[in-house]
């Protein structure tokens, strides 16, 4: 059977055949279909990109009606259960498990670089007080890239790993910086004999003088919450990063424009304006309503629905259950009981069930962060710090997909053509 399709063009009767690849056909090849020889030719219109694949990609893999997630072909799940966030990074990031020597080589050099410039401190300084600590984090790795010009040899692969790696190391100290910067209190520094996970609870809770010891169930529920937020494909921040990459630019340039991407609230900014919700709705008893107002368009119930998930995101189901593993140190947030009974309202009402609006990943992360002690404010960050390796991942391998080229999409032009200049008395 032709892997074809053949398009008639009912304006002029002709006919065109188009190679099918990966259930897909490359939109260069609908440009043949013209009504004048003259035409530019026959493009694809597809705002929001919700039918079109900007490339080939071997990292994550999701089924959104199945509610299935994948890295490297690892379900989420036993991820979740059996690794650590430094293994899964080392997984996105180089396509297998890493073995004991691997992993603690990896280990010891992402602890080489934890250490930010003295410099760097002082430009956070400058920040007032109240500063969200997203735009710290965007404008600081941004400047990152001022510390290391060689940065910008991105077609250079042992760079790469340099630049990554630091990016790796970094982006949790950085995070946690913001976070001290907002209390007021003096910075922690990297703890190398804590793994990556604890030593960022060392650098945000610890205190000048005294050595930190995290709760392990709170260290480990982290470690699942980052190994869970790691990568997710194709989705607003990863395009960006892709998109920015394939000008050349650093990498430090490109994962600040990611983050800028992920701090919008109907992306990574969710976990923040689902507490905010929350917190809005106060109470079970003001549930019914408020999803009514949701219902008639007036708002959104912020945590719920995906533009790939027409199911339960797995990753949510996951995170609720870390909940309760938290909430047995910390005691319950009582906010709980109004996403749960949010949830239930919602999974049984029409308006959520046709459009197949389940929680994701933000509508329980942010009971979590709250419970142990981050403001809201610090909620995007916490989903930023993760996805640093999921950002990599695709940008690396976007360098090295020889489809790939600078990315400049073209546009249905809709305005006005060849007026002539007024004078301004005329106008
Ligand atoms: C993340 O892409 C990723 O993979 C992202 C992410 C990742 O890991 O990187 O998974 C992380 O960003 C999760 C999503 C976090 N955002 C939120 O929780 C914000 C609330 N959700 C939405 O705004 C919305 O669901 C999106 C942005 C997530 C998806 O938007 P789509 O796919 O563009 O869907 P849509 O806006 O076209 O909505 C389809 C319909 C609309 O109704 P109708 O016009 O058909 O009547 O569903 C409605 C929408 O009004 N709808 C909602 C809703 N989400 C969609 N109605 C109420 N509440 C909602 N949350």
């Amino acid at each position: 059977m032709p892997e074809t399709l053949t398009i008639t063009d009912n304006r002029t009767g002709k006919t065109y055949e188009v190679s099918i690849e990966n259930e897909t056909i490359r939109a260069i090849d609908l440009r043949k279909i013209k009504v004048n020889e003259s035409d530019f030719g026959m493009m694809t219109y597809d705002p929001g990109y919700s039918n079109t694949a900007s490339c080939k990609s071997q990292v994550t893999y999701i089924d959104g009606e199945k509610g299935i997630l994948e890295y490297r072909g690892y379900p989420i799940e036993q991820l979740a259960e059996k690794s650590s966030f430094t293994e899964v990074v080392y997984l996105l990031l180089n396509g297998e498990l890493p073995d004991a020597d691997q992993l603690s080589n990896w280990q010891e050099s992402i602890n080489h670089h934890t250490v930010i410039h003295e410099n760097i401190k002082r430009q956070m300084e400058s920040f007032r007080y109240d500063a969200h600590p997203m735009g710290m984090m965007i404008s600081t790795v941004a400047a990152l890239s001022t510390f290391y010009p060689e940065a910008k040899k991105v077609r250079c692969a042992e760079n790469r790993k340099l630049q990554i790696e630091r990016l790796i190391a970094k982006v949790p100290t950085i995070a946690a910086f913001t976070f001290r910067h907002s209390q007021g209190h003096p910075y922690v520094f990297p703890n190398n004999k804590l793994s990556y996970t604890e030593n960022f609870l060392s650098m945000m809770f610890g205190m000048v003088g005294n050595d930190y010891h995290a709760d392990p169930a709170i260290v480990k529920a982290l470690d699942v919450l980052f190994t869970l937020h790691a990568d997710h494909e194709q989705n607003c921040s990863a395009s960006v990063m892709r998109a920015i990459g394939s000008s050349e630019a650093d990498p430090y340039s490109a994962w600040a424009g990611a983050a800028a991407a992920l701090y919008g609230p109907l992306h990574g900014g969710a976990n923040e304006a689902v507490l905010k919700m929350l917190a809005e709705i106060g109470d079970v008893s003001n549930v019914a309503s408020y999803v009514e107002k949701c219902k008639n368009g007036e708002q959104r119930l912020m945590g719920f629905g995906h533009r790939v998930y027409k199911n339960y995101d797995p990753r949510a189901r996951i995170i609720k259950k870390c909940a309760d593993e938290v909430f047995e140190v910390t005691g319950r947030n009582p906010l709980l009981d109004v996403a749960l009974e949010l949830e239930k309202i919602a999974l049984e009402d029409e308006y959520f069930v046709k459009r197949k609006l389940y929680p994701n990943v933000d509508f329980y992360s942010g009971l979590i962060y709250q419970a142990i002690g981050l403001p809201v404010a610090m909620f995007p960050v916490m989903f930023a710090i993760p996805r640093t390796v999921g950002w990599l991942a695709q940008w690396a391998e976007s360098l090295e997909d020889k489809d790939q080229r600078i990315q400049r999409p073209r546009q249905v032009f809709l305005g006005e053509r060849e007026r002539e200049y007024k004078a301004q008395s005329e106008r």
